[in-house]
């Protein structure tokens, strides 16, 4: 690296218009593993520990600066897209000194922190590094041409190359470490002599390259690392390869996924060891699972917490829940914003729970709506009961005391107590506080009617003749 009180810096190009993306996103926001692409990419940049960190944007800066705000990054905007070589050189007023700037790819967010090590390193025994790798299927990606030495020749953009370059597998991963001022000189000279018209960053190492200023070729062991983003085949690649590191990490956690080509799962995502998570689970934002919980098939969580063993059944949305240990929640339930579910609950089939509280214990078995409710320890939520708890104006609180008993069918029209041990009688509209260890019943009265369905039999076939 460089030798003592020379300066560490990073840039990344991130202003290109992606227009292969055919989207309305700056590519570099599009979400990848979890994330916005250019995300990936500033980890890296702050795992390399350069300061300062310099980012360039254009095409979307302002979306990009704000949805990507981070107090260790300076923004540069290059006003217009006209290359890699032109993105760079609008870093050079930020750069006084000498030092040596690793240059990152806002679309090459595969890229670990230990390849910046290496290149680094690499950069150190000579004027300057770039990574390599070899790939079968190269596509669109610039061709790396050695010199005999084994050090850079040149590097040929796949819309500039003849057929005997087209079939080099040889690439440009887009990741380097370049001196500075030395590069910047370099940029100076570039001309725009190229397919695209572009002025491109690849020929100004050429041209070092060329006067004898040797750039070292760092291989990537893993060649995918390589792998950038210019259209929604490539974000979907490395997508899975994002996923897969994600799940690798999982498993060797001691998390059981039964097809993990089938799940979902963001990269700031906790589970706990001995948890085991059915295909089609999908989960997002900052969810937290216990340990020896099962997610069964269909599961949707996001920014959810699971305390330990919790069985999420088949196919239940848990939305900014959080739930105890020992619950059990669905199938087919969903737990909105603001629920806390409190230990040894159960939550059954078509039961929808928002912003309430339920102490531990609970029983919500089937087909209910607790909405703005509080529930206390081992209260029993009878089949169909609905809390109204919007009067079309304002929301309002049901509270249940605890050990209550609401019978099936009951509406309880907020607001409204219903005390400790109370019951409601099945199918009763609540709309008065219920004392505590009362019954409330609000129905009419039954009335039976005698030999009813006989004599109805005979009128009909009397009218029939
Ligand atoms: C570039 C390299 C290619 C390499 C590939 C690796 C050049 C000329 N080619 O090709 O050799 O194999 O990356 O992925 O450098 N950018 C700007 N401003 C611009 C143009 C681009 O900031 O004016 C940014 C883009 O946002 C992108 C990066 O630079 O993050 C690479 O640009 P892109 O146009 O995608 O270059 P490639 O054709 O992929
Ligand atoms: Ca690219």
């Amino acid at each position: 690296m460089a030798p003592g009180g020379e300066r560490r810096a990073v840039a990344v190009l991130a202003a290109g218009i992606g227009s292969r993306m055919r989207s309305e996103l700056p590519k570099v926001l599009h979400p990848v593993g979890g994330r916005p692409m250019l995300a990936w990419v500033l980890d890296a940049a702050r795992a390399a520990g350069c300061d300062p960190i310099l980012v360039v944007v254009g095409h979307g800066a302002d979306r990009v600066r704000r949805e990507l705000a981070a107090p260790d990054v300076t923004w540069v905007v290059q006003e217009k897209q006209l290359g890699t070589g032109h993105a760079l050189a609008q870093v050079a007023p930020e750069l006084g000194g000498s030092g040596s700037l690793i240059v990152l790819s806002g679309d090459v967010p595969l890229v670990r922190p230990a390849t910046l090590a290496a290149l680094a390193a690499a950069a150190a025994t000579g004027w300057g590094a770039m990574a390599v790798a070899e790939l079968a299927e190269p596509g669109s990606l610039g061709r790396v041409v050695r010199a005999a030495d084994g050090s850079l020749a040149r590097i040929v953009e796949a819309s500039d190359a003849g057929d005997d370059e087209l079939s080099i597998c040889t690439v440009n991963a887009g990741l380097y470490c370049l001196p500075f001022p030395p590069i910047f000189e370099r940029l100076t000279a570039l001309e725009r002599k190229n397919a695209q018209g572009e002025l491109y960053l690849t020929d100004a190492l050429g041209a070092a390259a060329a006067d004898g200023d040797r750039i070292e070729l760092v291989e990537l062991a893993d060649p995918g690392e390589a792998m950038g983003i210019n259209t929604r085949v490539e974000l979907g690649r490395v997508h899975r390869r994002l996923l897969d590191r994600k799940l690798l990490q999982l498993q060797l956690d001691g998390v059981t996924l039964l097809d993990p080509a089938r799940v979902q799962i963001d990269p700031e995502v906790e589970i706990g060891p001995d948890s085991s998570l059915a295909p089609d689970v999908h989960l997002s934002g900052a969810t937290r699972i216990g340990r020896r919980c099962t997610l069964r098939q269909g599961a949707w969580l996001r920014d959810a917490v699971l305390g330990d063993d919790v069985t999420i059944e088949p196919y239940t949305v848990v939305d900014g829940a959080s739930i105890g240990p020992n619950c059990s929640v669905g199938p087919f339930a969903r737990l909105r914003p603001g629920t806390v579910v409190e230990e040894g609950s159960k939550i059954g089939n078509y039961v929808e729970v928002k912003n309430s509280t339920l102490a531990p214990g609970v029983k919500a078995g089937h087909l209910a709506y607790l909405g703005d409710a509080t529930v206390g320890a081992g209260a029993n939520i009878g089949a169909g009961t609905v809390t109204c708890n919007y009067d079309g104006v304002g929301k309002h609180r049901t509270e249940i005391g605890p050990g209550a008993f609401i019978g099936s069918d009951t509406m309880l029209v907020a607001p409204v107590k219903v005390g400790a041990g109370a019951t409601t009688g099945a199918g009763s509209t609540i709309t008065q506080d219920v004392p505590s260890g009362a019954l409330a019943v609000e129905r009419s009265r039954q009335r039976n009617v005698e030999g009813w369905a006989e004599r109805r039999q005979r009128r009909r076939k009397k009218e029939d003749e």
